[in-house]
């Protein structure tokens, strides 16, 4: 479903980000994506969202090449992809019910499909209590559950979660982890930035280890460090 065709991203008068990727994911797949920070995983994901454009090569998504999508067919790009940022990026006036259910609305769903929809993804992260809460109230384990809610509202057949564990305590942590791994058993592709070595050591699933912009090793059952 995605592939990465000699990606190279080189910032303006920045780094090479990434050098030369070449990397293919099915359907389905769970995918971590580790390296040492400034490796390049996040510019993967800003490629994958067209926050960024490749200097060269094709990203594939959907045998679209998605790298010469015109600017007027980017968004329904984004709202095809569930994206649970670090940061969590939830808007800090609106309750937890209206964060997930914004991102319905801009897809313009209907109002009885949103509540339906709101309402389910907020019991599959624990959170229906917590519906008509703002952000600010509830604890970064919690915040991160919205987000995660956020993400997979529109039923997204790709989930890009970028470090979501990563200002959580390990067993909230792995909370985090055990909802994903559940996305991706219901059939979603998933993948998964982490500098967290022990999840990855023991879920022992694909790993993609970036260094200095190119791939390092791609392994199925890996490990963190090679
Ligand atoms: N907007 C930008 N302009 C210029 N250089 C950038 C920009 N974004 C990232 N870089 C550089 O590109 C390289 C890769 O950055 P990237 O954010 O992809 O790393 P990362 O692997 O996500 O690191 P971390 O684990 O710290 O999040 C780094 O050297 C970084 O400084
Ligand atoms: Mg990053």
């Amino acid at each position: 479903m995605l592939e990465f065709r000699k990606v190279t991203k080189a910032y303006p008068n920045g780094p090479i980000a990434l050098n030369d990727v070449t990397l293919s994911v099915s359907q389905g797949e769970f995918v971590f994506v580790v390296g040492q920070s400034g490796a390049g995983k996040t510019t993967l994901t800003k490629l994958l969202l067209r926050e960024e454009k490749p200097t060269q090569g094709q990203i594939i998504l959907n045998g679209r090449d998605i790298t010469k999508m015109r600017a007027g067919e980017i968004p329904y790009l984004r709202r095809s992809i569930g994206v649970v940022f670090q940061d969590f990026r939830l808007m800090p006036n609106w309750t937890v019910e209206e964060n997930v259910a914004f991102a319905m609305v801009v897809v313009e769903a209907s109002p009885r499909l949103i509540h339906r929809r709101v309402a389910k993804v907020l019991e599959l992260v624990g959170l229906t209590h917590k519906a008509k809460q703002l952000p600010g109230k509830l604890s970064g384990g919690e915040q991160q559950r919205v987000a995660l809610a956020r993400a997979i509202a529109n039923q997204p057949a790709f989930v890009i979660a970028d470090e979501p564990t990563g200002n959580l305590d390990p067993e909230t942590a792995w909370g985090i982890v055990k909802l994903l791994l559940e996305i991706n058993a219901a059939g979603t592709t998933m993948l998964m930035v982490t500098h967290a070595k022990q999840i990855v050591d023991s879920l022992r699933k694909r790993v993609v280890a970036l260094e200095g912009g190119c791939v390092v090793r791609d392994e199925e059952r890996g490990v963190y460090h090679g």
